[in-house]
């Protein structure tokens, strides 16, 4: 009698054995494409817990808290259906109703399909460790708390189609496209915002998309094929060497820039980092500064730094502070130390960056676990802002980078800023 169950337990077990496997490669694929939309960097508090939310996050009516995403059923998404999680990712709208503030990239998580949205709440119910963590009440006061008025807000700027593979582009194409303007948000970054906190466009259509941002006192760059102040001179080998390593021979990652490189972009497939490099690749010029293409000249900058005239304060703190590392010649060792000729973010009409990073530096690039070893120093405790403008300036115009000056207001304001965010 047992012997004769025997083969039926068998079958039994290799069934749901089989199921677990299936099971485990679809939080495993979860886990991947969680990686992809870097939920991670803003759904967990600096020595938080991961995802158990806590970070708080600036927007125009005062500061709001990423929520605990971990699958707790009190605190966390335990209880959410996977009918509500997907609500919640596509069009902003909580477990009980309640409308979510943009700053939640919902509106590039409407582009996720249902087989990724499937594996993602996957992940987070079965693949997260529940974090019991109450949620943090947003800072801004009655009567701009209200949430209604986000219900206009996605009438009018929300798009909810998911992707749709666009003919006559190959699937490479379409494969970066999708995770660009999709899972990995880019352009809540690095696209312009009108004045409705709106992205100026969610996709190439529109010819505002992806041509920088300021968002955070960090200017994102430009990623079109704009010659100066874009890609426009970078390869798509240089293009996935940046999103793999944080740095190349154009140009290294800080601000805000580092969390995703730490967090995200270093962590996916080389085939899905060349599909980004393509589809990047793809955009045509747009925006810039205006000026004719970038081309290498240190002569008159070399004269400067040899004999730097009584009102050159600029070539004479680069001497002091920033030579070692950038060198004489701008050129920087890359990839370890950026060059700051002809880079594009030194080149780009808003400084914000260059300002930001001169006052505080980036500290924290990790590759593998591993810091990076020279990272920028930081120089608001050193240099006041008007020596800040002087040094910018400098480096703005040296080695032909013909751009504009920096004003010492400017240094003012960021250092303000920052300082109180710190
Ligand atoms: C750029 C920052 C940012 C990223 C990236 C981000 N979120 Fe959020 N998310 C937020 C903020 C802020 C809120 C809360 C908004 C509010 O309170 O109105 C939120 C809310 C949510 C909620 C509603 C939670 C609740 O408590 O009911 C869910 C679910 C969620 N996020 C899931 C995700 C997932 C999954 C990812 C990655 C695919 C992700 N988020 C990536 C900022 C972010
Ligand atoms: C949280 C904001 C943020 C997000 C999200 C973001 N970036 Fe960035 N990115 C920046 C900032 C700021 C810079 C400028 C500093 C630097 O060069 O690292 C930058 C720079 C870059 C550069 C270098 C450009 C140059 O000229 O130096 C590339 C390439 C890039 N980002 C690609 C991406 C891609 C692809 C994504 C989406 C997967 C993305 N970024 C998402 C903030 C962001
Ligand atoms: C100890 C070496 C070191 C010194 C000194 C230094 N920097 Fe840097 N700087 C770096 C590194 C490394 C980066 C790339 C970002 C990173 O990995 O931290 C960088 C990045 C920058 C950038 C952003 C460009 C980009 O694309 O990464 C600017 C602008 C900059 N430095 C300006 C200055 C100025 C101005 C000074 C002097 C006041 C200075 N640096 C001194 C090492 C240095």
């Amino acid at each position: 009698m047992k012997n004769a169950f025997k083969p039926l337990f068998a079958v039994l077990f290799a069934l749901t054995s089989s199921a677990q496997a299936a099971d485990d490669a679809l939080v495993t694929r979860g886990a991947y494409l969680a990686r992809a939309g870097d939920c991670v960097a803003c759904h967990s508090a600096p020595r938080g817990k991961p995802l158990a939310g806590g970070l708080p996050m600036m927007t125009p009516l005062g500061a709001i808290y990423t929520t605990n995403i971990t699958p707790d059923p009190d605190t966390g998404i335990g209880r959410y259906t996977e009918e509500e999680f997907a609500r919640a990712l596509r069009q902003g709208v909580a477990k009980d109703g309640h409308n979510l503030y943009p700053a939640m990239p919902y509106p590039s998580y409407a582009k996720i399909n249902d087989e990724d949205m499937h594996a993602l709440y996957a992940y987070f119910m079965h693949g997260v460790t529940p974090v019991k963590q109450t949620n943090r009440e947003p800072d801004i006061k009655w009567p701009l708390n209200m949430r209604w008025p986000l219900k206009l807000w996605n009438v009018v700027f929300l798009d909810k189609s998911v992707y749709q593979n666009k003919p006559g582009k190959d699937v490479t194409w379409n494969r970066g496209a999708y995770l660009i303007q999709g899972l990995g948000h880019c352009g809540s970054c690095h696209t312009p915002r009108g004045i409705a906190f709106q992205e100026k466009g969610l996709d190439e259509s529109n010819s505002a998309y992806l041509t920088g941002g300021l968002l955070d006192n960090w200017f994102a760059s430009n990623l079109t094929g704009e010659h100066n102040t874009g890609l426009g001179r970078w390869s798509e080998q240089d293009i996935a060497g940046f999103l793999k390593t944080g740095a190349n021979a154009h140009a290294s990652a800080f601000g805000s820039m580092t969390s995703v490189i730490n967090n995200s972009t270093q962590m996916l497939s080389d085939a899905d980092i060349a599909a980004m490099a393509r589809y990047l690749k793809s955009l045509p010029a747009s925006g810039g500064n205006g000026n004719a293409p970038y081309s290498y000249d240190p002569k008159a900058t070399k004269v400067s730094l040899t004999r730097p005239g009584a009102s050159d304060s600029g070539a004479r703190i680069y001497t002091a502070y920033c030579m070692h590392c950038h060198g004489a010649d701008g050129r920087g060792f890359a990839p370890m130390l950026a060059p700051l000729a002809g880079n594009p973010n030194v080149l780009e009409k808003d400084a914000s960056s260059l300002i930001n990073v001169t006052l505080n530096g980036t500290g924290d690039l990790v590759l593998d676990g591993v810091p990076a070893p020279y990272p920028m120093p930081r120089y608001a405790p050193v240099l006041n802002d008007r020596q800040i403008a002087d040094v910018l300036t400098f480096v703005r115009g040296a080695w032909n980078n013909g751009t504009s000056a920096v004003q010492a207001e400017d240094v003012t304001k960021i250092r303000k800023a920052t300082q109180a965010a710190r």
